[in-house]
């Protein structure tokens, strides 16, 4: 069945040759200093298995202070920068393509972690994410330029690290998130108290790393309309509509939105839709959240069909290392455990979901 799922679209720099993505998914088996390890090398190679995917790395962490989950990999140490080196060649060398998550994430910081590593846990403003959690310090002006500068430098040690690019994580109630959402921002300096001013933060941090790494390269996630760890907006259009023309107006790479049915990883019920979002940047985005095969045709087919639009697949692409094969010949999924989702540093439920028979007989007719 011919399906514009399965023709190449242009990403910023790079030229998909299908529409199916991998997105982020943290799966903590990073090292205990945040190094990636042979076994991310083996789950990212794996998934890079037909050429021409994009595969967006899960969120890394971008300087000492601002760690805050376990075993999550990061991008400041140049020892990182040669781990996640090998993973892209790996990729590369499959002939696919990788972009480098990024994230700070403020209140959300695990405090275990920020006493046994020594940081403080810090927020837009001093707002606990749920009642008697850490109440997070308020950055100062300086140490959100600080911060800036921070993921500046990550963006040049992804381009060191082999990356086509990095994806700035701008939802998910991460710390960029609870900038611009006033349930988390009740600042009333120049990063809060007006839709501009809660701007500002996400349009700087976009900012210098188009200047560090060019602007094509950048991708930015957003989930307007996700309630997931009590974020959320009675009607985020006019904020978001802000975001998507600073990022517009940069000319980033893309725009990867989170459709409302996901909270996270998992699935609610919502009806609220991302349409606003298509006219206001050019293009092209990423949508993620509770899409099947057929669902993913019927969005790039039916309901946008001059659009630019990728689709990405989360929870499918942890159990099916050969996913994209699967749904062009329409074969049956394998079920994700989510138990193994956030194993620390278990090989279980991480490198050992199958590649489908079909797919290893056509890897071996290839060979021939
Ligand atoms: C185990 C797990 C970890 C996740 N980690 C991240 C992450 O690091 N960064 C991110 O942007 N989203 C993360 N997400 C959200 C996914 O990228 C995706 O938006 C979500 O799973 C919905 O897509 P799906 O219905 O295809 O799974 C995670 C989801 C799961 C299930």
């Amino acid at each position: 069945m011919n399906s514009r799922l399965f023709e190449p679209l242009k990403i910023g720099k790079i030229e998909v040759n299908h529409r199916i993505i991998m997105p982020g998914v943290s799966r903590m088996r990073a090292t205990d200093d945040h190094v990636p390890t042979d076994m991310m090398l083996e789950y990212y190679t794996q998934r890079a298995a037909v050429p021409g995917t994009l595969i967006v790395t899960e969120a890394n962490l971008i300087a000492t202070e601002h760690r805050g989950y376990t075993n999550a990999p990061g991008i400041w140490s140049q020892e990182q920068i040669s781990a996640w080196k090998k993973i892209t060649d790996a990729v590369h060398k499959k002939g696919s393509y990788m972009f480098l998550q990024v994230m700070t994430m403020g209140r959300m910081a695990d405090p275990a972690e920020a006493k046994k590593e020594g940081f403080t846990i810090v927020g837009a403003s001093a707002i606990p994410w749920t009642e008697g959690a850490v109440v997070p310090e308020p950055m100062t002006v300086e140490s959100i330029r600080q911060m800036v500068q921070a993921f500046g430098q990550a963006a040049k040690n992804a381009i060191e690290a082999g990356f086509d690019g990095v994806e700035v994580l701008g939802g998910n109630g991460m710390l960029i998130e609870q900038f611009i959402q006033p349930v988390t921002n009740t600042r009333n300096d120049e990063y809060g108290g007006s839709i501009e001013n809660r701007t500002r933060l996400v349009k700087e941090i976009l900012q210098i790393m188009a200047t560090n790494i060019g602007p094509e390269r950048l991708g930015l996630r957003l989930t307007p309309w996700s309630r997931y760890l009590n974020m959320g907006m009675d009607d985020p259009v006019e904020q978001y509509s802000q975001v998507l023309r600073a990022a517009n107006d940069l000319q980033i790479g893309y725009i990867h939105l989170v459709e409302s049915r996901v909270k996270g990883g998992d699935d609610v019920v919502s009806n609220d839709k991302l349409d606003f979002a298509f006219p206001l940047f050019r293009g092209p985005f990423i949508v993620a959240g509770g899409h099947t095969g057929d669902s993913a045709r019927k969005l790039v087919d039916q309901d946008f069909p001059e659009s630019d639009i990728a689709v990405a697949f989360g929870r499918h692409f942890i159990a099916n290392p050969d996913l994209v094969f699967r749904i062009k010949h329409d074969l049956a999924l394998n079920p994700y455990d989510r138990s193994s989702f956030y194993s620390l540093k278990e090989p279980k439920g991480y490198i050992d979901y199958p590649f489908s028979p079909e797919y290893l007989e056509s890897e071996q007719t290839r060979s021939q």
